[in-house]
């Protein structure tokens, strides 16, 4: 794990597709036929890189405990263990003299931890912003009043709302919590000048890295500097590491005081029947025994990227988005959300969110999968407020569709589909997909697609895909069973 690691040295841009594990996949599609898979849902979890994977298969042979063991194998686990921290740190370039890094389960877990772990007051208020994924929105609400600044036509934060918000509030916020990237228009939000406001009325910043940091380079910034970002989270199963690690970074200061959310072993100095003393941090903050495997595999993806630069990727990325935008407009029925234009696509991530006037989102991705061969994501993306704003869901709407799918029908869930780029797809990938669209808005793919209206997906009549055959280690039901369908479409 150590920079002079002799794979890890020469990583270069045209290292990373090849490096895709599945990059190959073949699917079936409904002619019979089967074609390479083309996943553009990198947002929600990005495949692993062979690097992290082999890097971690190389690591098990000296899994042992940390923290704990006296034997070899468990010194060398622990060494892994705690650089692999450092590297998380440094990847954000925090300042590990003053700021832990905290490994969890994912974002989701961060956002808790950090909200679970603050001194609340009565009245205390966290302002956050309708963009937000519901990890960082709902895990605020259990503590604080939770203020949603809203946001413009195209998804942009209202940054004069949000200044009104602070002066509405004065003394009494405790938090500025807001996306660095959202995970439906892509839009990345001005995370500095965020960080200053909230330091300038007495708050402190969290930002959700999650969609920002496989994508942009971040830093973020020296403790002392205005535009400091307090406490940072991401994940690494959209970092090309999917076994189980998030990260939580912020102030050592701030996670020495009070107890830990969660207790048990390895968060202590020492213990009597009537006394315990938490250890420091990070080790109060991860109770029970941590994923080792998952943080070597994060370092091996970090280091990956920190090798080809994330500078590198980011230029990538907009190329692949500016192009398929441009491609997509001509799609028959398309709207496109969030920001479309040139100009702003170099503030967006790889993220297009779309719908095609007269398809249901759902079967959109239906067709997607079972004639192109392509994984999208559709529906509200865990952000059901962004979503409905975006789309203009009058609150009348919105209060109907909430009734219908609390008495189990989902047939109209608003929602939208939704492509994400990793740094792997290439222009190929988009070709195919807008190919695949292009049929969609004239009418010209061929299945015959029903609706199930629990779970408000469609599915190709006739037509099970065949899990078995590619993954036999388990006994699969089929997927669709056409007598559970309420409706065809
Ligand atoms: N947050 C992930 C997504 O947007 C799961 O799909």
């Amino acid at each position: 794990m150590n920079s002079t690691h002799p794979r890890a040295c020469d990583w270069k841009f045209e290292d990373l597709r090849p490096n895709i594990m599945g990059i190959d996949t073949m699917v079936p599609v409904l002619d019979g036929s089967r074609v390479p898979y083309v996943f553009l849902d990198n947002g929600a979890s990005t495949p692993s890189f062979k690097h992290a994977f082999e890097v971690m298969g190389e690591f098990m042979p000296f899994y042992s405990g940390v923290h704990r063991g006296t034997g070899f194998k468990s010194l060398l686990a622990t060494q892994v263990f705690d650089e692999a921290h450092d590297l998380a740190g440094a990847f954000v370039r925090a300042d590990l003299e003053r700021n832990t890094v905290i490994f969890l389960k994912n974002t989701t877990e961060a956002v808790n931890k950090l909200a679970n772990r603050c001194d609340w007051r009565d009245g205390d208020v966290v302002i956050t912003t309708l963009m937000e994924h519901h990890s960082d929105d709902l895990p605020w609400r259990k503590h604080a009043h939770v203020i949603h600044v809203g946001v413009d036509d195209k998804g942009y934060l209202d940054m004069d709302a949000l200044r009104d918000a602070f002066a509405r509030n004065r003394g009494k916020v405790r938090f500025l919590a807001a996306t660095g990237a959202s995970n439906i228009s892509g839009i990345i939000n001005p995370v500095h000048e965020l960080a200053e406001i909230a330091h300038a009325n007495g708050a402190l910043m969290f930002v959700d890295a999650a969609q920002l940091a496989p994508h942009r380079p971040i830093d973020v910034l020296p403790d002392d500097d205005p535009g400091h970002i307090d406490f940072i989270a991401y994940s690494a199963h959209k970092m090309y590491a999917p076994f189980g690690i998030g990260v939580l970074i912020g102030s050592k200061e701030y996670f020495s005081q009070g107890d830990p959310d969660m207790v048990g072993g390895g968060v202590v100095d020492i213990v009597e029947t009537d006394y315990v003393a938490f250890s420091a941090p990070p080790a109060r903050e991860e109770a029970g025994s941590p994923n080792v495997p998952g943080a070597v595999a994060l370092a091996a993806a970090i280091h990956m990227l920190m090798k080809v630069g994330m500078d590198r990727i980011a230029e990538h990325e907009h190329l692949l988005v500016s192009y398929a935008i441009e491609k997509m407009k001509d799609v028959p029925g398309m709207r496109l959300y969030g920001p479309v234009e040139k100009d702003e696509l170099k503030n967006k991530v790889g993220v297009i969110s779309f719908d095609i006037d007269g398809v249901p989102h759902a079967k959109v991705a239906a067709i997607l999968s079972a004639e192109g061969g392509i994984g999208v994501r559709n529906g509200c993306f865990c952000a059901h407020p962004y979503v409905k704003r975006l789309l203009q869901v009058d609150k009348e709407t919105a209060d109907r569709i909430t009734e219908e799918i609390l008495s189990g029908d989902r047939t109209n869930l608003p929602g939208m589909v939704r492509a994400s780029f990793g740094c792997y797809n290439n222009i190929d990938d988009v070709d195919r997909f807008v190919a695949m669209l292009h049929r969609i808005g004239s009418g010209e793919f061929t299945g015959d697609y029903v609706l199930d209206r629990r779970s408000g997906t469609y599915w190709p009549r006739h037509f099970n895909y065949d899990f078995s055959s590619y993954f036999p280690h388990f006994s699969f039901r089929p997927t669709t069973s056409i007598t559970e369908f309420t409706e065809a479409s």
